[in-house]
């Protein structure tokens, strides 16, 4: 099933790159399924420029049937067969090499290659292919850039497979003898192999037509098991909305007939953009109001986009090699937030991403896991789907795109798509294309892409009045990080506007500029160096600057601001994502005060200016409710020296209650009665952006009035009309150890025994009981007979949500989370190692922690990291862990 290797794990380097030795120009495939045992045909049509170097095909636990070249079966003495690799002798340019192996899919629990998804009786195959489980299906030169056209036939029994699926359009089908039955897909479009997949099984269907811009017919089809089928609904639409705004932003249009789209509720990952044939974790693509968040809706349309728009920014243009993974990722994910912008609020989505890269990507930038957006070496390249692949590399196509703008980086994305459509390109290809299409070398990015660490910009302004001048000086930093002891300065674009203490934007003139914009109150001037100062003219008295506007940096900004200007921005600021930004700020630095005891300055800012806007009926409700929310824990963490996860839990308790007490209790139930008048199922702006506050209302009433705010959450349970509503109240209840909180539980899980998606926040939501007794809860729901370490959602509601969103819980200074955690993961690792290595990482900021908790958390790494006979993908992890 995976590779196991007690010793170290070969390192795979960037710069070891080579050109492969062999191509295939041409795979037939064909599948004779079975549960237990499938067989796999492949005819591969071979093309090598030179044929001095040995045909080398890799292939991980086949079940080597026959072997023939041109026509004739291979002798023993003629192929090797060991460590992955298949070695055949005596091919030459336009040799056909045939296979036939078995494979075992229901005994495939790591859910990479093909396996079955659900009870054995019931359930469906798949494959999972990208980035190296195809060599877990066939012999194939497995590697990106290899790209061939496919024909896949697919024979099996009608009876228990009636739905057979793979990428491409179709080409026919029929009937077989004994009740067999088979179907033909040709892809005429050259993919990589990590783009093929396959489906088969009792499926169920939506269809809808659509037509392209050009005219093109497309018929989409969206697959799932019957209990699943009338919850496809939303995705079908966010689809058709996707494929409509590429071709409007980007002008790409859709290049098949048929486009398929299947969810399992087995699945490692989000979502998989197979060459049209996407496989979805049911998660990202089943919604209804009774079982789904709004949250979890927004969650489908950016996953059905992002998915949809990699047909371009990675199918048609592929990766030439892993390293550059986040050439269709980084991208892929930047056009889903552009799309998902589009659709609802731009402020909104902006500080949605911002929120999740400083808690998630900046601490993995901060750690013993750092690496840079395209890594130079790696052991697992499964390890590298990270944040910062994926989030960093957004921010920095959002940089190049905000350098370009709009116009030129249309005008870049053409060149680019054009160039390199049919081809697997490099990060260099993507800066070239956009960077001659404009007349700019952009090559001064690409550090970026090879650095790791957040950089640190120190901001310093000075005002001369007898000039009117005002002078910002700009400084960078970027710590070490492994492998990584000096940082050089990047490109850092900063996107400023001054404001009067009055509140208003000053024009800003710089000196030495060009062609000053006239009347311009908002500019980006790029720090390329350490250091560098920029004066702005005709200042009529001293300004608060607005830096970073729209976070036009993957940066961490330190400005000694005085709170009042930080409140003045929060008050003042016109832009959304600024305010919320500005009040960020001013809420890391009330909590200062708490855990100093020195001043309450920013306390009483903070809270005195989200008091006013708190009454301000203008105010957009959504936009209000993340207003009230101060950084989380993991930001809080960040700026510790040595974290105590329970202390900064406690600060931060106390930062609301502050908060809740300025707004006060009667203000509070006034507006916590006014929203929960509307009781509509509505998904508009508007419904969601009251849910989104009054769930927020409720959570501060709860800081100062436990008891109140508990008799309020089980009224909303009881009465909720849809799952936003319903479990908004659950949480409060289980946060706030109510004595409702059972009852509310016992009768969640009645109604939802038969939901997946839904009994999966019934587990996650009681890993958020607060203080160290978490663990107890989390050992009863390990015995829960609906918990199974076979199925990575429900693993990551327990496991990773517990370690993860509970810091305060998990970080018992005992050390009995650590090892229970440890314990769990050798466990999951004999069966997923996929999921296990990534569930790792919840150990990341160990070496932070306080010293008695970092001891322990130390010995439970390093427990794992001598435990025999673990995967190579938990292994790099735990090894990098120790090392960093
Ligand atoms: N390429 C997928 C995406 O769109 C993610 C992915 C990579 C994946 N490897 C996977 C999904 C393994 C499932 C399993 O981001
Ligand atoms: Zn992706």
């Amino acid at each position: 099933m995976t590779t196991r290797s007690d010793a170290s794990s070969p390192l795979i380097r960037l710069d070891d790159y080579r050109a492969p030795a062999w191509r295939v120009a041409k795979v037939e495939l064909a599948f004779d399924l079975d549960i237990d045992a499938a067989e796999v045909s492949a005819r591969l049509h071979l093309h090598a420029p030179t044929d001095d170097q040995p045909l080398r095909l890799d292939g991980e636990n086949l079940e080597l049937l026959a072997i023939a070249l041109d026509g004739q079966p291979l002798p023993e003495g003629r192929w090797r067969y060991a460590d992955g690799v298949l070695e055949v002798d005596g091919a030459r340019d336009g040799s056909v090499l045939e296979t036939r192996v078995r494979v075992k899919p229901a005994a495939n629990t790591a859910l990479e290659g093909l396996y079955l998804s659900g009870p054995r009786e019931s359930g469906f195959l798949l494959t999972q292919c990208e980035a190296e489980g195809f060599r877990h299906i066939t012999f194939f030169p497995d590697r990106p850039d290899v790209l061939a056209s496919y024909t896949v036939t697919l024979r099996a029994d009608r009876e228990r497979f009636p739905v057979l699926l793979a990428g491409g359009d179709p080409d026919g089908h029929g009937e077989l003898e004994g009740g067999r039955h088979w179907a033909r897909f040709v892809d005429p479009h050259p993919k990589p192999s990590y783009l093929f997949a396959l489906v088969a099984g009792r499926l169920q269907k939506i269809e809808r037509d659509y037509v392209t811009g050009s005219g093109r017919a497309v018929k989409l089809v969206i697959w799932a098991e019957a209990d699943a089928i009338d919850r496809c609904g939303y995705a079908m639409d966010a689809l058709e909305r996707a494929m409509r705004w590429d071709e409007q932003a980007y002008g790409r249009e859709y290049d098949l007939g048929v486009f398929h789209v299947v969810a399992t509720h087995d699945f490692n990952m989000g979502a998989m953009e197979n060459k049209g044939l996407n496989i979805f974790n049911a998660k990202y693509l089943l919604a209804d109001p009774d079982s789904s968040t709004d949250e979890e809706y927004r969650a489908v349309e950016a996953v059905v986009a992002h998915e949809y728009f990699h047909n371009w920014s990675g199918n048609r243009v592929t990766c030439r090699d892993w390293f550059q993974l986040s050439l269709k990722e980084g991208l892929t994910v930047f056009r889903e937030q552009q799309f998902s912008a589009d659709m609802n609020s731009p402020a909104l989505k902006r500080i949605e991403d911002v929120a999740l890269l400083r808690r998630a990507q900046f601490p993995e930038d901060a750690g013993p896991l750092a690496h840079p957006v395209r890594p130079a070496q790696y052991s697992e390249i499964n390890n590298f789907y990270t944040a910062t692949v994926y989030e960093k590399g957004a921010e920095l196509v959002r940089m190049i795109a905000g350098h370009l703008g709009r116009e030129g980086f249309r005008r870049g994305m053409d060149r680019y798509f054009e160039r390199h459509d049919g081809h697997a390109a490099t990060l260099e290809d993507f800066l070239g294309a956009l960077g001659e299409a404009n007349g700019i070398d952009l090559a001064p990015y690409l550090a970026w892409y090879a650095q790791a660490g957040t950089p640190r910009l120190a901001a310093r302004g000075h005002y001369d009045a007898a000039r009117r001048t005002y002078t910002l000086t700009l400084a960078q930093h970027t710590a070490p990080t492994p492998g990584q002891p000096d940082k050089r300065p990047l490109p850092i674009p900063v996107k400023l506007a001054l404001f009067d203490r009055a509140g208003h934007r000053l024009p800003l003139r710089v000196a030495g500029d060009a062609a000053p914009e006239a009347g311009a109150t908002e500019r980006v001037v790029v720090l390329d160096r350490a250091e560098q100062s920029f004066v702005f003219e005709d200042v009529p008295g001293v300004p608060v600057p607005s830096l970073l506007r729209g976070f036009s940096a993957p940066v961490i900004l330190e400005c000694d601001y005085a709170p009042d200007e930080l409140a003045l921005l929060l008050r003042h600021d016109a832009d959304g994502f600024n305010r919320w930004e500005a009040g960020q700020q001013l809420a890391a630095r009330a909590y200062d005060n708490l855990r100093d005891g020195v001043g309450t300055e920013a306390l009483d800012a903070w809270c005195d200016a989200l008091e006013a806007l708190f009454n301000d009926t203008a105010l957009d409700e959504a936009l209000l409710a993340d207003l009230l929310t101060p950084p989380g824990e993991i930001e809080l963490a960040e700026r510790e020296r040595q974290v105590d996860p329970s202390h900064v839990h406690a600060l931060r308790q106390q930062l609301q209650e502050h908060l809740a007490l300025r707004i006060g209790r009667e203000s509070l139930q006034q507006r916590y009665e006014a929203l929960a008048a509307h009781t509509s199922l509505a998904l508009d702006a508007a419904a969601q952006a009251q849910r989104r506050l009054k769930r927020r209302v409720l959570e501060l009433i709860a800081r100062i009035d436990p008891w109140g705010a508990h008799q309020l959450a089980i009224l909303q349970y009881d009465n909720a009309p849809g799952m936003t509503d319903r479990l908004a109240a659950l949480g409060v209840l289980v946060r706030g150890n109510a004595p409702q909180a059972r009852a509310a539980l016992l009768h969640f899980r009645e109604r939802y025994a038969d939901n997946p998606l839904a009994m999966d926040k019934w587990f996650s939501v009681q890993t958020q009981l607060p203080g160290e007794v978490v663990l107890d809860r989390v050992r009863e729901l390990e015995n829960d007979p609906a918990f199974t370490l076979k199925n990575p959602n429900r693993v990551n509601a327990l496991f990773g949500a517990w370690a993860r969103n509970n810091p305060d819980g998990f970080h018992r200074p005992d050390g009995s989370g650590y090892q229970w955690l440890a314990e769990r993961l050798r466990l999951l690792d004999a069966l997923n190692p996929q999921v296990s290595a990534r569930l790792g990482t919840a150990f990341n900021g160990w070496q932070r922690l306080e010293p008695v908790r970092r001891a322990a958390a130390r010995a439970a790494i390093a427990s794992l990291a001598e435990s025999s006979g673990l995967s190579r993908n938990l292994g790099e992890i735990v090894q990098s862990m120790l090392r960093g």
